[in-house]
């Protein structure tokens, strides 16, 4: 604990403060003004859903629908960028390209091991891309089957890729929004493994299979009658995870967009069992997995490593309703922060929590102990840690010199978070509002991740989760603990490195 530096830290900040017009890096006209530190965000132009997340030789690979010439939504491509640590992410170049068969949607990646699609080699497995080609002609025209599933191929393990010759791999039955697939590895029950692939159709998703990624079966579908209806369904998943009790489940992720529990986007899942194709939920309950506005399209990686032994989760860190009218310059969208979800049981319910990617903790900045009520932050990326002191209910306050503040709190069941006096919100009539969550169990602990644009609020470690962008005018300055919360820290996150990646 660094107390004395941060006496000094509070001072300097302080006669900063009275200076703050002078500060570069927040200038009003500053292009650069809400650029997260240790999120990943595109160089320039407009990115939303995280695709084709694949891990392969020590690197996650990350897609992302991606507009380069543009920050408003357009004709998509792939962008592309890999990591070592998923905190610093460097951007490479586009992965694809729009073609004649249309935009290149949202979808997913697998590492062929075995090459069961011919694609490569046993020396030379491919990875795999399965995506959804959008015709813009078949749209314009008023048809209802310009949404098909094409497939590209990488040999030089993502560096660059093929679209294959006989695309598309899927047709188009006669469903508008037929869009995303995701493929999941199933081994089944005589030990051989196929290829399952989870495809948004219109309010419920549809399950494939095939042998070689290339030809698709119908295997059926789920969700008519399950979870919440009041939108398109889009960018599935479909996992398999263990419950505390050691019990193998399934789970479905599905985002909807509109019918979001704070309005517009939002994800919500199902946990039962995977047979034979057919889905079962163990119940028909809606359940969301982040309650904040700002979190849609997440999916998970594949190919980790086994010994890694965790299921790895990224989402879009936006909401529809006001993606493409956010005030960024030059680029626009960020995504969340990666995210290991698990299966935890509340008095006997099995819900899923998302803790941040334990690399995450591992960031090395200067920390900070708080020991009165009060105390300045030292940079407009930090993570704040507390624990939850006697009674279920906290307080907490954020602010800035301009009197702009974003409230944390728990009170009588609800986790909210208060963006409603957070600085810029006029871009659209319902950013500025307070967005609540319920929770019926214990709150012991909150873990803020503040960048930027963005709060990330998880308490128990992720067992409830609420994410939301905050656009301040000036950055935020003030951390105040109004009741509820003990054993305060702060890490600066500024320009942080992750230990392992240090240069000696
Ligand atoms: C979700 C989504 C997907 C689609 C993509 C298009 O945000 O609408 O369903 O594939 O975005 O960019």
């Amino acid at each position: 604990m660094k107390i004395k530096n941060f006496y000094v830290l509070v001072f300097t900040s302080l006669l900063a403060y009275g200076c703050s017009q002078q500060e570069v890096k927040f200038m009003p006209n500053n292009l650069e003004q809400y650029r997260p530190d240790f999120h990943f965000s595109p160089e320039k132009g407009w990115m939303n859903d995280p695709n084709g997340l694949v891990y392969i030789d020590g690197e996650y690979h990350l897609f992302f629908q991606h507009y380069p010439d543009s920050t408003v939504w357009g004709p998509m491509h792939w962008g592309h960028a890999v990591s070592k640590d998923l905190v610093h992410w460097e951007e490479l170049p586009i992965a694809l390209f729009p073609d004649s068969l249309g935009y290149i949607f949202s979808g997913s990646a697998v590492y062929d091991s075995a090459n069961t699609s011919g694609l490569g080699s046993t020396e030379t497995p491919p990875l795999v891309a399965l995506f959804t080609y959008h015709n813009m002609e078949g749209e314009k025209a008023k048809t209802i089957d310009f949404q098909t599933q094409g497939l590209a191929f990488s040999l030089d393990k993502g560096q660059t890729w093929q679209k294959y010759e006989g695309n598309p791999v899927l047709k188009n039955p006669g469903i508008r929004d037929f869009r995303d697939p995701k493929i999941t590895q199933v081994t089944q029950a005589d030990g051989k493994s196929t290829w399952v692939m989870t495809l948004a159709a219109r309010d419920r998703v549809h399950f494939y299979e095939s042998a070689n990624l290339k030809e698709w079966t119908f295997l059926g579908e789920f969700g008519k009658n399950e979870g919440a209806h009041g939108g398109v369904w889009e960018c599935p998943d479909l996992l398999s995870m263990t419950a505390p009790d050691g019990s193998q489940k399934w789970v479905v992720l599905v985002s909807i967009n509109p019918g979001g529990p704070q309005k517009g986007s939002a994800t919500q899942y199902f946990i039962g069992d995977f047979k034979q194709g057919v889905f079962t939920p163990d119940d028909t309950m809606i359940r969301w997995l982040d309650y904040g506005p700002d979190n849609y399209a997440g999916v998970t990686w594949a190919n980790l490593p086994k010994e890694q032994n965790r299921t790895l989760w990224i989402g879009w860190m936006s909401n529809w309703d006001y993606a493409q009218v956010v005030p960024t310059t030059t680029w626009r969208s960020a995504l969340t922060l990666p995210r290991e979800i698990s299966l935890f049981d509340v008095d006997g319910t099995l819900l899923v929590k998302s803790a941040p990617a334990k690399e995450l903790g591992g960031l090395k900045g200067t920390s900070y102990s708080i020991s009165g009520k009060e105390s300045l932050l030292p940079s407009a990326a930090v993570e704040i840690l507390a624990e939850v002191s006697g009674e279920d209910s906290f307080s907490m306050l954020l602010s800035n010199e301009l009197g702009e503040e974003v409230a944390i709190t728990k009170e009588m069941g609800l986790v909210t978070v208060d963006r409603r006096k957070a600085g810029k919100g006029n871009f659209n009539r319902d950013f500025a509002a307070a967005h609540s969550a319920p929770m019926s169990w214990k709150a012991e602990s909150i873990r803020i991740f503040l960048d930027a644009s963005s709060i990330e609020v998880f308490v128990n470690d992720g067992e409830l989760v609420l994410t939301s962008l905050l656009f301040p005018t000036s950055p935020w300055k003030k951390i105040e603990v109004i009741q509820g919360l003990e054993d305060v820290k702060i890490l600066d996150l500024q320009d942080s490195s992750t230990p392992s990646l240090e240069k000696k």
